[in-house]
């Protein structure tokens, strides 16, 4: 399968905290979600440039080529992505499960541009759905449609997608789309409305992003088809006619939009490991009386696994993000960029498991 070609992703202005940088790219891998926002713990300056120098490393195939062959870094990647195979996928979705954790598996990689490649990432859907199912685990993926031949045609990408809805209905599963850059904001939403929807609209779902001004209007339209939405800040570097330069906006829309889905919407799920925004939808639900199996919090693999016990024990659904794939080092890159004191908190972990006697 080819994940983008560093080369071909389009430079593009970010606004950080005033600080506009070039320097990142607009690359759709960022679709593997590493949000390049700054964070309230990460503000602009060192940090950014630490950033900037993880997300450069992301895109540097020989850097790949050396450290998939590292044990070291195989088991620093193990924090954030659960393995390359689909047997690694499926067990890291059945330790989830011990702890009435609910998965949804991701094949890394995107923006495919050659036939042959999509219908391999087809294929592999497809074992994954039955793999899971023959686990015994509730059966849920995330795809991305470029990874299905967007970008060599609408037709391969129905028919892949038909391959794969066709077989999760007969399993009483779920798809769900994964929102790219903006460039497939809408491409990505008649897709779904259009041509999925109809035919698979209980067994297939879509995600917004609050960081993109468009946002609440979409949000309008899919509650009004009673659609299923997963809710996320947004993952890519976006220019501010389209969305939010400030995070302090992205968190107001995605507050703003929460509670319209939670009100209003079948069965959302809130993407995010923001404890503040959790909390609030804590005090929402309960002022609301809205029952917690109405919604789901959703988290990313191996990010505040401390908050998704928490919160599952505290009674709300979980639902866990498992990337796998061989095309795991750009995403992990973009996980330590996203919070550069990961690496920090992955080699003290790291070195405390290998010192023996401990
Ligand atoms: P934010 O980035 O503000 O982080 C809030 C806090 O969470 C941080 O302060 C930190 O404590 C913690 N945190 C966040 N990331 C961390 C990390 N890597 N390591 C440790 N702590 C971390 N995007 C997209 O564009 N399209 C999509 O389809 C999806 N799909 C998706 C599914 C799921 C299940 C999740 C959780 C996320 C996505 N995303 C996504 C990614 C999303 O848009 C966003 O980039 C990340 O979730 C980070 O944003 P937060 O909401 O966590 O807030």
């Amino acid at each position: 399968m080819n994940a983008a070609h560093p080369d071909e992703s389009p430079y593009i202005k970010f606004q950080a905290h005033g600080i506009t940088s070039s320097l990142f790219k607009a690359d759709p891998g960022l679709a593997s979600f590493g949000s390049v926002l700054p964070t309230a713990d990460q503000p602009a300056g060192g940090p950014l440039i630490m950033r900037q120098g993880l997300l450069w490393l992301s895109e540097q195939r020989r850097a790949f080529n050396f450290v998939r062959r590292n044990r070291l870094a195989r088991k620093f990647a193990s924090r954030f992505v659960a393995g390359e195979t689909i047997e690694e996928a499926v067990r890291a979705a059945r330790d989830l499960a011990t702890k009435s954790i609910t998965s949804s598996l991701d094949l890394l990689g995107e923006s495919v541009t050659v036939e042959s490649d999509a219908i391999a990432a087809r294929d592999q859907y497809l074992t994954m759905l039955d793999r899971m199912a023959a686990a015994g685990e509730e059966v849920n993926v995330s795809v991305k449609l470029t990874q299905m031949g967007l970008d060599i045609g609408e037709d391969l990408c129905h028919a892949n997608m038909v391959r794969i809805l066709e077989k999760a209905k007969q399993l009483g599963g779920f798809v769900r789309l994964d929102m790219e850059g903006s460039a497939y904001t809408q491409r990505t939403l008649d897709f779904f409305t259009g041509r999925l929807f109809g035919s698979y609209g209980s067994h297939c779902g879509v995600v917004i992003q609050s960081a993109l001004r468009r946002s609440e209007s979409d949000i309008n339209d899919l509650i009004g088809l009673k659609a299923r939405v997963r809710l996320c800040k947004g993952a890519y570097l976006e220019p501010p006619a389209i969305a939010f330069p400030d995070k302090k906006d992205v968190d107001q829309n995605y507050v703003r939009l929460m509670e319209r889905l939670l009100r209003e919407g079948n069965y959302p799920g809130l993407a995010t490991h923001d404890e503040t925004i959790i909390e609030h939808a804590r005090r929402f639900v309960s002022r609301e009386r809205i029952p917690s199996d109405r919604f789901e919090f959703q988290m990313l693999y191996g990010v505040r696994r401390d908050l998704q016990g928490r919160l599952r024990h505290q009674g709300f659904n979980m639902r866990v993000y498992i990337p796998f794939g061989t095309q795991w080092y750009p995403y992990l890159m973009r996980r330590l960029a996203e919070r550069p004191a990961n690496i920090v908190f992955i080699l003290g972990n790291l070195i405390r498991e290998s010192v023996p006697g401990r």
